[in-house]
């Protein structure tokens, strides 16, 4: 099995489509909880009549659960975290970043009961079906905290400018609901009104201070093998074993003491081919020893070289966590030379390797090992 070639990248797939998906499902689930409070306060406009706005109100609720499903579904496809179906069915039982990604199942399944409810809201009774309905209210800002809790985005500036879109559309409608509220429910005017003062500033401290801090990923529950080992990691460069910047758990550890000059390391791990139509995945996840610790992760796509036993290269994807990074860095291979590579990877604050990995691949037991040097870019 050798690779031979470089060319183009094209990173897992499922990883694309699951911060896609999570986007796209922030905006439509945005949209319906609009359309519904526009459809409870009777809004209309001249090409807006209310039963527009009721259907579009609907049609955009099932929408978001489809894409929801393909979101998940995705999630778990992706393979590079350890997230299985049942994770986005049961809240807060993953065992990657439990809670973060646990509010996201819990407003998935909010939103399933809702529709479910919906659909025989007749057998139901208005009440009743109205009760579950007002859970609307408390999935969306559950599924906000999931975003920005998990998402690979959130330190993008687009990603936090579409979030903070979708929470000032919520914001304006709901206090269009508020001003209108009457009846046997004016009496819920002062603290709905005082949520949705508290809602959004307690979502922006909850940002700054968690996901947009450095740490964040091993403070948000992400397991240790993708992260790397807990032990105290030197800063490389220094002689002892003592540097408390490489432990994972070191909020204040920052890429210019661990990665910040070059480094090599030992690779040990195994490889697994799969074919698929027209070609082949070649996957190798090693450990990482020596000067850094973690892990990497090599994914190549390929079409078979006649009688070669070898894979053409067509896309690759690199992911490659250490201990003391509070982010995976990622990137793709820039050139192959047999069991050779050269590699550039990057995570979101801007740290950007040059990475040479030279591995010996044994076909005959699926092993690999190798030596993996870097240097920052
Ligand atoms: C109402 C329900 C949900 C909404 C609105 C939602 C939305 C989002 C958003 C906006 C992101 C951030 C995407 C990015 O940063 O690019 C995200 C990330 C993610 N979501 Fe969800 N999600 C929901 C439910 C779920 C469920 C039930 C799962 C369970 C498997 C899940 C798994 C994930 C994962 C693994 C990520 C991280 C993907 C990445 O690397 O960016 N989500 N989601």
């Amino acid at each position: 099995m050798t690779p031979v070639l470089a060319s183009t990248l094209s990173p897992s797939a499922y990883w694309y489509l699951a911060r896609g998906t999570g986007a796209v499902s922030l905006v439509l689930l945005t949209a319906a909880v609009v359309l519904g409070i526009l459809g409870s306060v009777r809004f209309t406009a001249p090409r807006w009549p209310r039963f527009a706005i009721d259907a579009v109100h609907r049609d955009v609720s099932l929408l978001v659960i489809v894409v929801l499903i393909i979101h998940i579904v995705t999630s778990v496809l992706d393979g590079f975290a350890p997230i299985t179906l049942l994770d986005g069915i049961f809240p807060f039982v993953s065992g990657y970043r439990p809670l973060w990604l646990g509010l996201g199942t819990l407003s998935f399944d909010l939103l399933l009961a809702i529709a479910i409810t919906s659909l025989v809201r007749r057998r139901l009774g208005y009440s009743a079906w109205r009760a579950v309905h007002w859970l609307a209210y408390a999935s969306w800002p559950v599924a906000v905290l999931h975003g920005l809790g998990t998402g690979s985005d959130v330190k993008q500036w687009w990603m936090l400018a579409l979030t903070a879109a979708c929470i000032v559309a919520v914001l304006l409608a709901v206090w269009t609901r508020i001003a209108r509220v009457s009846g046997e429910y004016a009496g819920l005017r002062g603290p709905a009104t005082a949520l949705a003062v508290v809602t959004p500033i307690g979502l922006a401290i909850f940002t700054l201070a968690g996901p947009l801090r450095t740490g964040w990923a091993a403070r948000a529950g992400t397991p240790q093998s993708l992260l790397g080992h807990t032990a105290a990691v030197p800063p490389v460069g220094s002689s002892g074993a003592s540097g408390s910047s490489g432990s994972l758990r070191s909020t204040g550890s920052s890429s210019s003491t661990v990665l910040g000059n070059s480094f090599s390391s030992n690779l040990v791990g195994n490889v697994t081919q799969t074919q698929a139509p027209g070609g082949a995945i070649v996957d190798l996840t090693m450990n990482v020893s020596g000067q850094v610790h973690g892990q990497l992760r090599v994914r190549l796509g390929g079409v078979p070289i006649d009688g070669g036993g070898g894979l053409s290269m067509t896309g690759s994807q690199i992911d490659l966590a250490v201990a003391g990074q509070p982010a995976v860095l990622q990137g793709r291979i820039v050139s192959l030379r047999g069991e050779e590579f050269d590699a550039r990877v990057a995570e979101g604050d801007g740290t950007t390797l040059n990475i040479h990995a030279q591995l010996q691949i044994d076909t005959n037991n699926n092993t690999v090992t190798g030596t993996l040097s870097g240097a920052p870019a």
